[in-house]
């Protein structure tokens, strides 16, 4: 069993969640932060400071660690200016690559790197139902020429004989942050309205459940690229309107229409817009059980929390 992880990006939605989860498990975890001065009374926790885009890291990061779980990333949910797009982009290559350097410089004995990637690798589409090696390069929205660099980024570490494995996460629901809360909101405050005709697919994934798929990657030293979804994915009229069964909000306001979306969120109206309806057969056929099938029961342990 490994005794020592290292991640990146371990201060995020997902990120602090399975840091909890490794610890409770028993792990010690050593987090590569942007941030400065973070630091823990926790024996088992370490932070090491790293800022990618100056190629800084602090080596003493890899010390006993055999597993790399990067979840780095700036946010792909803000607007989408010129700066914002080259941050969503290069902090994620850049993070692979400084990793890269630093282990092939000094030799680090680095035997797995799990890295996150994301669905919108998969063109939009509302009747496509993605599995793994689906993946087209022509036409490349913005967030797809992301992810696809992203990943092949992660691939690099081959060359230093490490195992890769990527997890191409859907939406992750969370109360503590991630889009459900921002889904929920208006809702809430009966606003709630279902975004453009309702039909473009979202591929979801309860929180509780990525974790325990990085731990079942983690554990089981699977390699390869896997789809991070739920098993039932739903078109967004079909999210909307569990979310206001569950919290009992009716939701009786016309569809916000596309045009407005596009005016309100600029190109970042892709995230909301595009349609991926993605297949979670393969990691399940690699023995991974969800806890989560179902988005009803997703939301009701979220929500009634
Ligand atoms: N949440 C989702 O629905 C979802 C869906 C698909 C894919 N993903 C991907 O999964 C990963 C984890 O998701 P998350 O929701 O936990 O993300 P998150 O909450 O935004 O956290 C990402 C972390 O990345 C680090 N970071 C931010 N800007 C950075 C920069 N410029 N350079 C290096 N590191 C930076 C931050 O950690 P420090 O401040 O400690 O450095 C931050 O806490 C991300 O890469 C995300 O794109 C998430």
């Amino acid at each position: 069993m490994v005794a020592t992880v290292l991640i990146t990006g371990a201060t995020g939605l997902v990120g602090k969640k399975l840091t909890q989860h490794l610890l409770d498990k028993g792990y010690r975890v050593h987090i590569l932060t942007t941030q400065k001065a973070l630091s823990s009374t926790e024996t088992n926790i370490q932070y090491f400071y790293w800022n990618p885009q100056n190629n800084k890291i602090d080596i003493s990061c890899f010390k006993g660690v055999e597993v790399v779980i990067n979840l780095a990333g700036s946010p792909i949910a803000q607007r989408w200016t010129k700066s914002a797009k080259a941050s969503i982009l290069n902090s994620r290559v850049q993070a692979l690559n400084v990793l890269a350097s630093a282990i092939k410089e000094n030799k680090f004995p680095i035997q797995h790197l799990i890295s996150a990637s994301a669905i919108g690798i998969y063109p939009d589409s509302k009747t496509n139902y993605y599995q793994e090696e689906d993946v087209v390069s022509e036409n490349c929205s913005f967030l797809r020429t992301v992810v696809q660099k992203w990943e092949a980024a992660a691939q690099q570490f081959e060359a230093l004989n490490i195992k890769i494995t990527i997890l191409r996460i859907g939406i992750v629901l969370d109360n503590n942050g991630g889009a459900l809360p921002k889904i929920m909101t208006p809702i809430q405050n009966y606003f709630g309205a279902v975004l453009a005709s309702g039909e473009q697919w979202q591929s979801w994934i309860h929180s509780d459940d990525l974790v325990a798929m990085f731990v079942y990657i983690l554990e089981s030293k699977k390699e390869g690229v896997y789809n991070a979804v739920a098993p039932n994915p739903v078109r967004q009229s079909e999210l909307t309107k569990t979310i206001g069964h569950v919290i009992k909000k009716p939701i009786f306001l016309p569809n916000v229409p596309e045009f407005m979306l596009k005016l309100m969120l600029g190109g970042m109206s892709a995230v909301v817009l595009e349609s991926q309806r993605v297949s979670s057969k393969k990691i399940q056929s690699i023995g991974f059980k969800f806890e989560y099938h179902e988005l009803s029961a997703a939301l009701n342990d979220l929500l009634k929390k």
